[in-house]
């Protein structure tokens, strides 16, 4: 019985190890990823409900840039809520979500010598009206984010909603990505620009860095 489980883990961890290889492919060959089926939608329901919860509850607050202590100035360039997660949080569910990153994050490591040590997420909501202007998420390797990572969380998602995410990729040219439930979004934090349009309806996503 122990044995048929140890076999049975293996499966799934080389099932998972599949959907890593995809997301390494897509960086390889266009420098960004994107993938539907990285998580198991029940644990993404939950994190779903519980960022509802801080929403209601008033606990998110404004994005900044940069650090700046201005933001209030830039609240047409960045409008989202957030809410930091701890780094080994107590809630079942983004400790889920976290073991998966840092198997990612060594399966990267053993593959492609990416050099992460560690990593920081959080909740964010774009309210209706929010958006993101174009930008780089470490210009200069000043904050060491080596990796983006969004997963978002928009169930029943439609184009009327707004607040696609525009990869400006090779050439400079724009691809959009819709933020639908469970879609995963990569990319090296230094070189991919990009914007998310004015939402019309609360957007929903957990985002990090993979740092070195
Ligand atoms: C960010 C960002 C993109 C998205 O938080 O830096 O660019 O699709 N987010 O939410
Ligand atoms: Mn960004």
């Amino acid at each position: 019985m122990g044995e048929r489980c140890e076999i049975l883990d293996i499966a799934i961890m080389v099932q998972i190890e599949a959907r890593f290889e995809r997301m390494v492919q897509q960086i390889l060959g266009q420098n960004w990823a994107v993938i539907d089926d990285l998580w198991p939608p029940p644990m993404l329901s939950a994190l779903c409900q519980q960022l509802k919860a801080l929403s209601a509850a008033e606990s998110l607050r404004q994005a900044a840039i940069g650090g700046s202590d201005r933001a209030t100035i830039h609240r047409d360039i960045r409008s989202d809520l957030i809410a930091w997660w701890p780094d080994a949080p107590t809630d079942p569910h983004q400790q889920a979500y976290l073991d998966r990153i840092d198997a990612l994050s060594a399966y990267l490591n053993r593959t492609c010598f990416a050099g992460i040590r560690n990593r920081e997420f959080h909740f964010a909501i774009y309210p209706p009206g929010a958006r993101y202007a174009r930008h780089i998420d470490d210009f200069q390797n000043k904050n060491a984010r080596l990796f983006s990572l969004i997963t978002y969380l928009n169930v029943g998602w439609q184009p009327k909603h707004g607040g696609e995410l525009i990869i400006y990729g090779e050439d400079d040219l724009p691809v959009t990505v819709e933020p639908v439930f469970g879609r995963t979004v990569m990319f090296p934090s230094a070189e991919i620009e990009h914007e998310v349009l004015r939402s019309h309806k609360d957007r929903m996503s957990v985002t990090g860095w993979m740092r070195n």
